[in-house]
């Protein structure tokens, strides 16, 4: 079975290295990629094309893990604290302790976002205030995957991403939130089922109370409908200009891939209250709704990544 999402990523590669006389092998599905050029082998597997160590690899993919490195380097990163499934959890004593999220709970007013420690594409990430939703967030993430990570909630402004190749920006982007204008007629369930696709509706009704989705937003006024950024459930990618992106947190970002010491990678930047912070780092870098709007760059991209490979 070829991974129907993986498409621009493997026709990218196979594009490649046609070009240059690589012969390519493609194996499980999609998932593994060998090439070949004459005595020179190189594999790809998922979205990791070799060029990361793979210490960097698992701390970037590790949330808590990667906010801890970028916390002891000095550099700022929304914290991300680590909580244990039962299977894991009987090795290190109050690793799954309930106590330990209710006090964070009690701390953040705002409340806490709950979300798979190793997850991606924004699967299962909730905005908990309550201890009901809590438990029940827990619940659902811990019966899908071996550990969590738990954040305070933050008033995200901006969530740019940017793709970091040996210390430079290759690309930057905002992440623009999926948004419905009321019209003062039509209620929020209404608004959203006109703008947004099916399976970012499931995501919306898990997120706003049933009184929400059934009210009406007066004429004019706009409401964001999904309060994650993921481009996979909604969000539209707003290209930043070489230029822009000191202003847009870039510094920070090339600042955590060194100290990751991770050369090729995916980094979120938030601002939140006039500063950034790292949110979250990928080592794979996955560009398929990006490669649907521009899929130029996201082979420019991909090119300057593989010319280091068989460098
Ligand atoms: N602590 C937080 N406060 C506010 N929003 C958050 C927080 N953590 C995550 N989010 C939102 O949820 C989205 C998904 O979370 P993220 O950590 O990027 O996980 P994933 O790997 O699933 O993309 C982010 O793009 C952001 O919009
Ligand atoms: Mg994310």
């Amino acid at each position: 079975m070829v991974l129907i999402s993986q498409r621009i990523f493997l026709e990218t590669i196979k594009k490649y290295c046609l070009a240059r006389s690589i012969a390519v092998e493609v194996r499980s599905g999609g998932w593994l990629v060998i090439m070949t050029k004459g005595g020179t082998r190189r594999l790809a597997i998922g979205y990791d094309i070799g060029l990361n160590s793979a210490v960097a690899h698992q701390v970037a993919n590790d949330k808590s893990a990667c906010a801890e490195v970028l916390a002891s380097a000095g550099i700022s990163a929304i914290p991300h604290r680590l909580f244990l499934g039962s299977k894991l959890s009987k090795h290190i004593p109050g690793s799954d302790s309930l106590d330990a999220m209710l006090l964070l709970l009690a701390q953040h007013p705002h409340g806490l976002v709950v979300k798979p420690n190793e997850g991606t594409s924004g699967e299962l990430v909730f905005r908990v205030t309550t201890r009901t939703q809590l438990e029940t967030a827990v619940a659902r993430i811990l019966a899908a995957h071996p550990s969590l990570a738990i954040s305070p909630y933050v008033e995200i402004k901006d969530e740019v991403r940017f793709i970091v190749l040996d210390d430079c920006a290759l690309l930057a982007y905002v992440k623009l939130r999926p948004t419905a204008v009321g019209d003062g007629v039509h209620s929020l369930r209404e608004l959203a089922h006109k703008t947004a696709p099916a399976d970012l509706l499931k995501t919306i009704t898990d997120d706003f109370s049933p009184a929400v989705l059934d009210s009406i937003p007066p004429k004019g006024e706009l409401r964001i409908i999904n309060w994650r950024h993921n481009l996979d459930s909604g969000a539209e990618p707003v290209l930043l200009k070489h230029k822009e992106m000191p202003h847009f947190g870039g510094a920070l970002a090339i600042n955590a891939a060194q100290a990751l010491r991770i050369r090729f990678a995916s980094i979120d930047v938030v601002q939140v209250d006039g500063s950034w912070h790292i949110l979250e780092v990928n080592s794979g870098v996955k560009m398929e709704a990006l490669g649907k709007r521009a899929p130029d760059l996201v082979e420019m991209i991909y090119s300057t990544a593989l010319d280091k490979v068989f460098a």
